[in-house]
Order: structure tokens, then sequence, then C-alpha cells
């Protein structure tokens, strides 16, 4: 999710634009800068997103962005409770491919005073999910203790962000920080392989097949379950790369 730390990056300004020195700044020499004050600043912004998404997939350092494709998760743990089934999962050495291949449809950003609220509507075609897993879940009086390897395949992934934040002033730069981001993902279908679940093949496949026809009834759980886990972890990563982005650099200076 650091691409979203790429849509900050064009923030709308109207000061007049500081003049940066420092190369720890992100630079804008190839890059349109955008109109203040016009109605399509959207339109360019989501320009600049689809341009800079792929560009930065591998990350920047200096930036503080981290690489996102592949978007590799060291390890993450959910706790359960959803009716008959309650446990922890925890996965790990997770990478997740295709966030590069992200393109911007839509942008809305409105900005009140210091107050920002952005609205992006983005799609990508394909996203691969490989890992490990690790589960102990009870399922009624059942216990289990699934172990394996994952590959989840997304397909037409719609992705809604909103997010709020507010513009402050550093050592006479504008920077954004953003205070909660809502992502809602859609997601046309998915393709689910693992192995651990049971110990026996067969139950094993079974429960495969399982997860493949009904993960539209899982992913509904799911999705707000893991949200408290993921969300903060989001937003912190967002925020660490906006500390090195100061919002003028894409838009253009007041007349
Ligand atoms: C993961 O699954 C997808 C489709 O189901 C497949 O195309 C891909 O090769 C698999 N990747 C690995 C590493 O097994």
């Amino acid at each position: 999710m650091q691409y979203i730390a790429v849509l900050a990056i064009c923030l709308l300004a109207n000061a007049p634009r500081a003049v940066l020195a420092a190369s720890k700044y992100i630079t804008d020499e190839d890059l349109a800068k955008c109109p203040k004050d016009a109605a399509q600043v959207g339109d360019c912004i989501k320009i600049l997103m689809n341009e800079l998404i792929p560009r930065m997939r591998l990350g920047d350092p200096e930036l503080n962005i981290e690489p996102y494709d592949p978007l590799v998760i060291n390890r993450l743990s959910f706790l359960y409770s959803t009716g008959p089934i309650d446990g922890k999962i925890s996965v790990k050495n997770v990478k997740i491919y295709g966030f590069a291949e992200h393109k911007v449809d839509k942008v809305n950003i409105k900005v009140n005073g210091d107050k920002v609220k952005v609205r992006v509507l983005s799609n990508v075609d394909k996203i691969n999910m490989l890992g490990e897993y690790k589960g102990e879940l009870n399922v009624n009086s059942l216990q289990l203790k699934p172990k394996g390897f994952f590959n989840v395949t997304l397909f037409d992934t719609a992705f809604r962000v909103i997010a709020n934040g507010d513009i402050y002033t550093k050592d006479d730069f504008r920077y954004l920080h953003l205070n909660d981001i809502e992502i809602e993902p859609k997601i046309r279908d998915i393709i689910v392989k693992a192995n651990g679940i049971f110990p026996d093949p067969e139950l094993d496949e079974l429960a495969v097949n399982i997860a493949n026809s009904y993960w539209r009834d899982i992913y509904a759980i799911v999705l707000p379950e893991t949200r408290p886990a993921w969300a903060p972890v989001v937003l912190r990563q967002i925020n660490q790369a906006l500390l090195h982005v100061p919002i003028d650099q894409f838009i253009q200076p007041s007349q």
C-alpha cells in the first residue's frame, strides 16, 4: 500500500513554492506540476500517480519509501473470533506482487485550510500473494493447527481509498500528515492454493475447494476482522514516507 504515499506526494498547495536544495527530498525534474486551483487538479494528480506508481516499485531509501512490488511482509498475526470459529492465524515471508501495476481511475481532493480529504479510486488486474501460514483454530469443539504454504491470486481488484490529513509546515516546507485512512478493496475473483490445512491430502484438497467456492463469504469476514492488524501499519508507513515529501514540490507556484 506504499503506493498511497505516492498519492500524497501530489497534494495541493497555496503558498509560494519553497526552494528545495536538499537531495533527500523527492525531486520533480521530469514530472509535470499540477495547477494549484484548477478543477482539473484531481486529473493532474491522477496522471502523476500513474507515472510514479510503476516507477517507485523498488522503493527509495532516501525517501523512506519501502519497495512495494513485491510488497514483503515478514510476519503478521490475526486474532479471530467469528461465529463458531476462534483462534489465531499468523503469516510469514509473505510476498505480494502487483501493486506497481495499479491504475488510478479517479482522484478527488478537498482542501479546507490545513485540512485535506483525499479520495482515490484505482484498480489492478492481478495481485498474487505467496507465503507461509500457521493457525490455531477452534471450530465448535474441533481443534485445528493448520500450517503450510499459500498462494492466493486476486483478479480485478478495485480499491476505494479515503484519507484525511493535515498540512503542516516544517523548516519552511509544507508536508502532509494522514490521520486516518479507509481502504475498501472489491475483488471480482480469487484463486486460493494452499496446503497443510489438514494432515490428510484429500481433506486438504477439499478444504481448498471449499475456500475457492466460498471465498466471498470468507472474505466478507476476513477483511473487517484483519483490518485492525494492517490498517495502522499502512497508515504508519505512508506517514513515514510523507515526512520526506514536501507537497509544494508538485504544485505550481502561486502567481
Ligand atoms: C500461484 O498461483 C497462480 C494461479 O493460481 C499461478 O499462476 C502461479 O504460478 C502460482 N505461483 C507459484 C509460485 O506457485
